[in-house]
């Protein structure tokens, strides 16, 4: 039985600014976990609280048994949670493959880093035809799979994205969407954050909506089209 991550009355912030004020989730391997909100509703915070880029001012965060609150970004990358930031964060500067390879940082070994990067690489063609060039020289939804396929390369157990599909195509959308779910067959737990909720909600297995730093639904993608008012109030009513 793969093991659950799990965060409990998370509180966090920035400065002296709680922003985060006791945000419960949990995510399966082999799940799709959808965070939705409106714009500054705490979605990015709790994911970055999760990745270990923010310190939990309370609460805790385990996998399985292990209690991780605390470890910084490179241990939690070694537990197996990987967070792709919102924007994508490539480096313009620096080729697409270099920028694949900064994926493996926290890996200890470069041959292995070496063969994760083209086995992902293989499966991006547009990327794989332009492997040496500066990214910042791609488009928008390019560089958008630069930083997916780089969150990919330490072969996570659970992968956070954060606004996969902002700023794509319909098309590129849908190809993220198809992407997400391949995940999911091979048994990594996805949570995704993101606004285009007509697209992320039919992939979605279980979902939440935050709302001024709190939680304000957690169920299943059927509660949640069954909750007429949450529907019209944080999903543009349909
Ligand atoms: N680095 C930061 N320093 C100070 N305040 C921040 C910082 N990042 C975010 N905030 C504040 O924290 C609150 C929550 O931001 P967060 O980025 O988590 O929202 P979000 O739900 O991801 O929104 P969006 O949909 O716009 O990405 C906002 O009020 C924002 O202004
Ligand atoms: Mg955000």
């Amino acid at each position: 039985m793969s093991d659950e991550l799990k965060v409990e009355g998370l509180v966090t912030g920035y400065g002296k600014q709680e922003i985060v004020h006791g945000i419960s989730i949990s995510a399966k391997p082999g799940h799709i976990t959808c965070v939705f909100g409106p714009n500054g509703s705490g979605k990015s915070t709790v994911i970055k609280a999760i990745a270990g880029l923010l310190p939990a001012w309370a609460g805790t965060i385990t996998l399985g048994e292990t209690e991780l609150t605390g470890l910084p970004v490179h241990d939690m990358v070694r537990k197996g949670i990987v967070m792709m930031p919102q924007g994508g964060g490539v480096f313009p500067r620096f080729t697409v493959m270099e920028n694949l390879r900064m994926g493996g940082y926290s890996l200890n070994d470069a041959n292995k880093v070496e063969e994760r990067v083209e086995a992902l690489i293989a499966d991006y063609p547009n990327l794989q035809k332009r492997r040496n060039v500066p990214a910042g020289s791609l488009s928008g939804g390019e560089q958008m799979m630069v930083a997916i396929a780089r969150a990919l390369v330490p072969d996570p157990t659970f992968v956070m994205l954060d606004e996969p599909s902002a700023g794509l195509s319909p098309a590129l959308v849908n190809e993220t969407m198809d992407r997400v779910q391949a995940l999911r067959e091979r048994g990594v737990g996805v949570i995704m954050v993101e606004q285009n909720i007509r697209e992320a909600l039919p992939v979605a297995d279980s979902v939440y909506v935050f709302a001024g730093g709190n939680r304000k639904f957690a169920g299943s993608r059927d509660d949640i089209k069954g909750d007429d008012h949450l529907m019209s109030i944080y999903m543009g009513g349909d």
